[in-house]
């Protein structure tokens, strides 16, 4: 270890020798050739990264394009360069770039997440701030993200298993990755772009089946592509190399401890330079939990022991943004466990862009350890925060008329219960996303009880009876039983003549990590399932089922008409869809939607789905960036599903809940007992 640390030192040293007391260079113009050739890539040396022929700290942060408004990735990526980092990391979600099979979206399509799919020009971006990229593209990237990345269509193959050498899975994973690729081959550094390095899948040593066919596999499309640089894994150390090729330089995960993760990883790589990919300098939230947060010091961010090694990068989740709309993930711990809609990870940077104080002990300890030393741009300033004024819930639609106004092509009938996966819908991807309604008319003939029986539901279930919405069970204190993925039975005493029994369910993402039985993620009712599932009434399977489909697609949120005006004289009543307008007078703020008075649902800017709420926590607001707003009019419409409030309101700060300080054990926090990334 000692010899290491003396030629790094010396190193350094070398490299303030060369310049001096004059103002240090641009990382273009440290790493740039005289010529522009012979450009050499990212090399993994004994003694450290080499990065055309010269020693590079490879210092990075994650940052993801498809988590911020592109209008402030330029905003975060300086913000990251700032801080003396000089890489940006970021994963790549296949699945917002084929929202239905054989459908491409890089940020050219009409999709509720195009405005973030621009991915070439980000990359473009982080070299205009003089960043280097490190790129993930996956398949899997885990990530807290809707099914760890991956389209929910691979499902309608009930034989599917992802991440293996399962032909099918590989076939998708090759039209994915040969539309990728080409996009940003010539954005290698190879070729005068800023991409050094790209991840093979992700964590796949945490899996339970792993089939190392399946990494070659993807090693030799990323060449057939272009890729000619450095390739690597990511792995919690302790799982040493088993989810890694030859020849593919290893990296590790972790929070906490840095000196066992690169002892671990030295052990069976040693010809390596140690580099950390993830430094968990926080933690995410689940609902019904408190909101994570980690100390600044100690073993977390500012802990300098981790960044004094010969080579280390990717310290901190610098700053993960907002799963916006339907976009988080799930995890198994070990019941069910959906991801709440801020990604604010307690990192150096919050959800909306703001220094927090482990921004400045980074930037501490980078000063002290970049190598090369480079010129860094000035800290930009914080965006603005406002607190719009409260608005009354001007107009509403039933659920009656909610249900009337879904597209036709939505509304079919199915003979048994199928998971939304499988429904007909979408040019054959099926639902990917958002809510399903299973609707039963039934004629009753007796005044004897009807007892309805349903579940597993996936994720959240609602038992509407003829519109009215039927409670929830409450224990023995009060507290709200909620129907989340379990059996619910219902006595009903229902008048003789016609009844609809609708149930309705609300996918809250799919799990991210895990083995591969966590990745059987159907949504809504599974059909025959090799588990328990019901859809009884009275003990008889429900059959001839009438489905609506409610994906609340932008394109439609914003073309509903016949909205009714709110008077205040009758209470509205769940489900219901809400809307408000209000005018801005001027340049839009930052600002958060308080829903701390409202129930559970989501909430449209503009017809732009920024994400769930729900009362149990952690997370009380919701994070609207400004270029979400526009100067004028703007709309707001929240569709509440258990008990609406009377008044929107808008805070200047968020409020993401209670928090409770999580600590790390050796390998990610000390109660969870499957980690995901
Ligand atoms: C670049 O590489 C070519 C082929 O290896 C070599 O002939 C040439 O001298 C090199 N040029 C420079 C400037 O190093
Ligand atoms: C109800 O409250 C009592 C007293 O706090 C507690 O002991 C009991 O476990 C609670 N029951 C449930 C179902 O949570
Ligand atoms: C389950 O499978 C059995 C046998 O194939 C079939 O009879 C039954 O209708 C199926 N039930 C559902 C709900 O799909
Ligand atoms: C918008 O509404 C009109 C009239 O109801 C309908 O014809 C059209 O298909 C709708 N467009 C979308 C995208 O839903
Ligand atoms: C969550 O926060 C509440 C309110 O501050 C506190 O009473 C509770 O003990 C916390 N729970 C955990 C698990 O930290």
């Amino acid at each position: 270890m000692h010899s290491r640390i003396i030629i790094w030192t010396m190193a350094m040293l070398m490299v303030s020798s060369v310049w001096g007391e004059q103002e240090p260079p641009t990382l273009y113009e440290y790493f740039a050739s005289p010529n522009g050739e012979n450009v050499t890539g990212l090399v993994a040396e004994i003694d450290g990264f080499k990065l055309n022929a010269r020693p590079l700290r490879i210092i990075s942060g994650a940052m993801h394009y498809f988590r911020i408004h592109p209008a402030l990735w330029r905003d975060r990526l300086r913000k990251l360069r700032a801080s003396g980092a000089n890489t940006v990391e970021t994963y790549v979600a296949w699945n917002l770039h084929e929202p239905r099979k054989d459908e491409w979206d890089f940020g050219t399509g009409e999709n509720d997440n195009s405005v973030f799919l621009d991915i070439r020009t980000y990359i473009q971006m982080a070299k205009q701030e003089d960043l280097l990229v490190l790129l993930r593209p996956g398949p899997y990237i885990c990530s807290e993200f809707e099914f760890g990345g991956m389209p929910s269509y691979l499902l309608r193959d009930p034989d599917m298993r992802v991440r293996t050498a399962y032909q099918p899975y590989l076939d998708r994973v090759k039209v994915y990755l040969d539309n990728l690729l080409p996009l940003v081959a010539d954005l290698q550094f190879t070729r005068g772009g800023p991409i050094i390095g790209l991840q093979l899948e992700n964590e796949y040593a945490s899996f339970d089946q792993i089939e190392l066919e399946y990494l070659e596999f993807l090693q030799q499309t990323y060449w057939d592509n272009g890729i000619d640089s450095l390739l690597f894994t990511s792995d919690g150390a302790w799982n040493g190399d088993k989810g890694s090729l030859p020849g593919v330089l290893k990296t590790a995960n972790f929070g906490g401890d840095a000196e066992t993760s690169f002892n671990d990883l030295l052990a069976f790589q040693p010809d390596k330079p140690v580099m950390c990919m993830e430094f968990w300098c926080g933690w995410f939230d689940h609902w019904f939990e408190n909101h994570s947060t980690t100390t600044a010091d100690g073993k977390g961010c500012g802990n300098s022991r981790s960044y004094s090694w010969p080579s280390v990068q990717g310290f901190c989740q610098y700053l993960h943004g907002t799963n916006f709309g339907f976009n988080a993930g799930a995890n198994h711990i070990p019941e069910y466990a959906p991801d709440i809609t801020s990604y604010d990870y307690d990192g150096p940077l919050s959800e909306a862009g703001d220094y927090t104080p482990k921004y400045y002990r980074i930037m501490e300890a980078f000063a002290r350890y970049q190598i090369p030393v480079l010129k860094r741009p000035p800290l930009p300033l914080q965006s603005r925060k406002f607190a719009y004024p409260t608005l009354p819930v001007q107009t509403y639609l039933l659920y009656s008329d909610i249900l009337e106004k879904a597209p036709a092509s939505n509304k079919f009938q199915i003979q048994d219960r199928i998971s939304m996966e499988n429904f007909p819908i979408n040019e054959g991807s099926g639902q990917s996303q958002g809510y399903v309604l299973y609707r039963k008319a039934v004629n009753i003939m007796g005044s004897d009880v009807t007892r309805f029986s349903a579940g597993r539901v996936r994720d959240f279930g609602l038992l509407i009876v003829d519109d009215e919405l039927q409670p929830f069970p409450r224990d023995e204190n009060g507290t709200v039983q909620y129907w989340l993925n379990s059996v619910q039975e219902y006595d009903l005493t229902l008048a003789e003549g016609e009844h609809t029994l609708d149930l309705l369910i609300e996918n809250m993402g799919r799990v991210n990590f895990g083995a591969l039985w966590s990745f059987d993620q159907h949504k809504g009712l599974a059909g025959n399932r090799t588990e328990v599932e019901y859809y009884h009434l009275n003990g008889e399977e429900i059959r001839d089922i009438d489905v609506v489909s409610l994906e609340f697609k932008s394109s439609w949120v914003k073309n509903l008409t016949g909205w009714r005006t709110n008077d205040g004289a009758v209470p509205l009543k769940a489900p219901v869809l809400v809307q408000s307008s209000f005018v801005i007078d001027g340049q839009p703020s930052d600002t958060f939607v308080d829903m701390s008075g409202w129930s559970k649902g989501i909430v449209f800017i503009n017809g732009f789905n920024l994400g769930r709420y729900f009362n149990v926590g952690p997370q009380q607001t919701l994070y609207v960036p400004a270029p979400f707003l526009r100067f004028g009019e703007n709309t707001i419409t929240i569709f509440e599903q258990l008990q609406p409030h009377d008044e929107i309101k808008f805070s200047a700060t968020p409020n993401l809940g209670p928090t409770a300080v999580r600590k790390f054990g050796q390998y990610g926090p000390l109660h969870l007992t499957q980690r995901g990334h």
